[in-house]
């Protein structure tokens, strides 16, 4: 079993040594290993049971970290960045000679984010690498908002949880690529599309999810509870003999056994408790889970994308 401690030097000694350790974002919990040291990278995709093609993100906390991963840098990204890092936002850059083909599952370009989480910051600027590192749960399944989640899925897997909280804002990170024109987000997350647009001028392309992904964490079906997860409609109840467990905004889903995500129907502290109530509801003795599409504004748009990927169409 995996311990769970905020000790970063202990993180420090196991990374070095090319071990795994799962650490804190202000996103989801990450599954962080070297990104410069092949062996430990591929460790990521056997611990996840990941599949190769699907390219990992590289976490750094410094300009040296973020000079070992790309070469250039274009304006916009630029623009991003500066706005955005340390922030929920993931960018995509042409890779340097240091980044092993295993991290970018063989394609020219390297994602990269500086997350915005004080104990993994000071981990990251005592390392002399930067750390690839997925969301630390089993592919395909909810990922993890706090340091039991982590141990509860990859236990048996991993050395260590760096313990840092539970995660503020509980969506991954959104990810763009703005060395294309029109500026590309190939997954919508907790940097709104209007943020973006906002910061850069101009409109940018929502790509859609699809069953045969540019980047995997587009593919339709992902994230999703074991329970089947429906999209509630007026004869849900023809499900009378199921029990249903509700995932609900505010209010807006009676039943018996509710997950309430924000009592003051706020968007934002419902998208922190959304990995939570979807894996609270997944362990309740429930046959089914429903939910409603929420506002489809700011992060509203990533709760409803990751929704729509977990719910049966
Ligand atoms: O918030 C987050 O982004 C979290 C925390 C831990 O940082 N990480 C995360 O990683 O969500 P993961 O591996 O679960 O999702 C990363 C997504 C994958 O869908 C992958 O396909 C995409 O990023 N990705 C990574 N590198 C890429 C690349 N070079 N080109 C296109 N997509 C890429
Ligand atoms: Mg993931």
């Amino acid at each position: 079993m995996s311990i769970i401690t905020s000790d970063i030097n202990q993180a420090q000694r196991l990374l070095n040594e090319g071990h795994l350790v799962a650490i804190p974002t202000e996103t989801v919990y990450g599954l962080a290993g070297n990104a410069l040291n092949p062996l430990a990278v591929s460790k990521i995709f056997e611990a996840k049971r990941r599949p190769f093609f699907d390219p990992l993100i590289v976490h750094i906390a410094n300009e040296n970290q973020l000079k070992l991963c790309v070469d250039e840098i274009p304006d916009k990204a630029n623009l991003l960045m500066e706005k955005f890092w340390p922030g929920p936002l993931t960018l995509l850059f042409q890779k340097s000679n240091l980044i092993p083909d295993i991290v970018t599952s063989g394609l020219p370009k390297v994602a990269v984010r500086m997350p915005n989480h004080a104990l993994t910051l000071s981990l990251l600027n005592g390392l002399e690498f930067p750390l690839a590192a997925p969301s630390a749960n089993p592919f395909g399944y909810i990922s993890p908002t706090c340091a039991e989640h982590v141990a509860k899925n990859l236990g048996d897997v991993i050395l260590m949880v760096l313990d840092g909280g539970n995660c503020a804002v509980g969506l991954e990170s959104t990810i763009v690529d703005a060395s294309e024109t029109p500026v590309k987000i190939l997954r919508l997350g907790g940097v709104s599309v209007e943020e973006i647009e906002k910061c850069l001028g101009e409109a940018v392309l929502v790509q859609k999810s699809s069953s045969q992904p540019q980047a995997p964490g587009m593919l339709d079906s992902h994230y999703a509870p074991r329970k089947p997860m429906y999209w509630f409609n007026e004869s849900i109840h023809a499900l009378s003999s199921s029990r249903i467990g509700y995932l609900s905004f505010n209010h807006d889903l009676i039943g018996d056994i509710v997950f309430e995500l924000s009592k003051k129907g706020d968007l934002v502290e419902a998208a922190a408790h959304l990995f939570q109530g979807m894996r609270w509801l997944d362990d309740q003795d429930v046959d089914c889970i429903v939910v409603k599409p929420f506002p489809d504004e700011g992060i509203g748009k990533a709760i409803n994308d990751r929704l729509s990927r977990a719910c049966q169409s």
